[in-house]
């Protein structure tokens, strides 16, 4: 088999939890297909690597559709995120929990999964305008050899191209007002006359705009990223475009991020143009303020089952409770009611900063916010010989740091809450907490935060033996 063949027809049997799909050669090499293809279907493929024990393609078309596949309305358009939008979403939930049990497969063979729980998936509550927080890009989009010549793009940058913005009107993961908000800047920031960024030559002006939603009470947050620096930036035309958007009831704050830098990130000196500069977010009756860098679960509703189900699982109370990967405080604030004390470990010092705020708006009086790697941490309050009696740890996607585990260990806590946003880390610790026989993994729990996206969020419970 050489690059460039083309295979045909393939049948794609499975997704697998990269988010890549799995079809199978004719001599039974495994196909890893990126793109977007559902299980079910029959497409042609060009192979773009043969390895040793695998092929890796991408799709060119689909022969026969999947019996997975739904009818969409037109505007509902994948972009970006959004590839399992063609499926059916409870067909989404059933390949979502296969694919966690999948990732546990290993450990119930080694018999480690003898008195564990396992709960049906949790959807989310909403499956479309779920997201809270939206990044749009604007760009050009000049290609000689597709004939194309577009000065002024807004949307979302196509998957794998840092440079090519597809321009577009409607997000089906952003609530309707921010579908509005979204067409409303498209419409004003053409008419500005002030021209797109351009990442090869570092010229142009206008590069994103985030819209942050407070779902409680529909309060946006709008954050506006422009090269400032540039000569073709005119203050007096971008003012027409924020004070415009300030006549909306349900924008309470907006701010400019002076983003001269040659990274594509939202960054630079912030200068807040209207409004207190912080939304407020409620989840399960708490409140939370969010600001333009704050870390927040990007689905709201959806981060209440995440929360109330880590909550459920604790059956502990009293004593010490460390709250790992905290973020701006969110786990420990609405679990400190049950504890003498909550330590909060964040390494972002924004996030931690906010879980001060946030403890003090909620009245939680128990609680401290540690700004500080929770590797360095662990080893430090573990040199001071103090302890612990329950921890949550919910650790960004590659999992913890390799000597962690061997750390929280040592505290012999009665009971582990992990919350994990990727089944594969989360088995690989769990291997390792479990294979000393001092705890028994007691619940899983698989959450759908993201709806038509491969993510997905387990949520677990580890008892210390008797
Ligand atoms: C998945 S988020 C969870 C945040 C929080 N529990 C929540 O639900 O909002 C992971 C958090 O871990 C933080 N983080 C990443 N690496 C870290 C480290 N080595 N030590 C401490 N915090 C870290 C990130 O900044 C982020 O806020």
């Amino acid at each position: 088999m050489n690059k460039n063949q083309i295979l045909s027809p393939v049948f794609v049997e499975k997704l697998v939890f990269s988010g890549k799909w799995l079809a199978r050669a004719e001599d039974g090499r495994a196909i890893m297909i990126a793109g977007g293809v559902i299980p079910g279907q029959t497409v042609s493929v060009r192979v773009i690597k043969t390895r040793k024990g695998h092929i890796e393609g991408q799709v060119l078309d689909v022969l026969e559709p999947s019996p997975l596949e739904q009818p969409l309305p037109a505007h509902f358009q994948v972009y970006g995120g959004c590839k399992w939008l063609p499926i059916r979403y409870p067909e989404q939930l059933r390949i979502k929990n296969e694919q966690v049990l999948e990732c546990f497969s290993g450990l119930k063979a080694r018999g480690l999964l003898a008195q564990t729980v396992w709960h049906p998936i949790l959807a989310s509550p909403e499956i479309y305008g779920y997201r809270n927080k939206l990044e749009f890009s604007f760009g050009k989009y000049i290609s000689a050899k597709e004939e194309i010549h577009d000065e002024f793009r807004f949307g979302f940058h196509k998957q794998g191209e840092f440079d090519r913005i597809i321009d577009c009107d409607f997000c089906v993961l952003a609530s309707d007002s921010v579908n509005e908000i979204f067409q409303e800047v498209n419409v004003l920031s053409r008419a500005s006359g002030i021209p797109t960024y351009d990442p090869r030559t570092n010229k142009g002006v206008w590069r994103h705009l985030v819209v942050r939603e407070a779902k409680a009470n529909g309060q946006k947050m709008l954050v506006y990223s422009l090269n400032t620096k540039d000569p073709d930036y005119d203050a007096a035309a971008f003012g027409k475009v924020w004070q415009k958007m300030s006549e909306r009831s349900d924008i309470a704050t907006q701010i400019l991020f002076h983003n001269t830098g040659l990274a594509d990130i939202v960054a630079g000196e912030a200068e807040i143009l209207q409004g207190p500069g912080t939304i407020r977010e409620t989840l399960l009756g708490k409140s939370f303020e969010i600001r333009p860098k704050s870390f927040f679960q990007t689905n709201s509703t959806g981060a209440e089952v995440l929360y109330s189900t880590a909550i459920s699982l604790v059956k502990s109370s009293g004593g010490t409770l460390l709250d790992l990967y905290a973020g701006t405080g969110t786990i420990g604030i609405l679990l400190a009611h049950l504890f003498d004390r909550v330590r909060s470990v964040e390494l972002v010092a924004d996030s931690s900063a906010d879980a001060i705020v946030n403890a003090g708006l909620n009245g939680v009086t128990n609680f401290e916010a540690i700004q500080a790697p929770v590797e360095k941490f662990l080893k430090d309050y573990l040199g001071r010989g103090e302890t612990a009696d329950t921890l949550v740890i919910d650790p960004p996607r590659d999992g913890m740091y390799p000597g962690t585990p061997a750390d929280i260990l040592a505290f012999r806590a009665r009971e582990i809450i992990y919350v994990s946003c990727n089944p594969s880390t989360l088995v690989r610790d769990l291997d390792f907490f479990l294979a000393e026989g001092k705890y028994a993994l007691t619940d899983v729990v698989p959450v759908d935060m993201f709806p038509h996206t491969h993510h997905i969020e387990t949520v677990v419970r580890l008892e210390l033996r008797a």
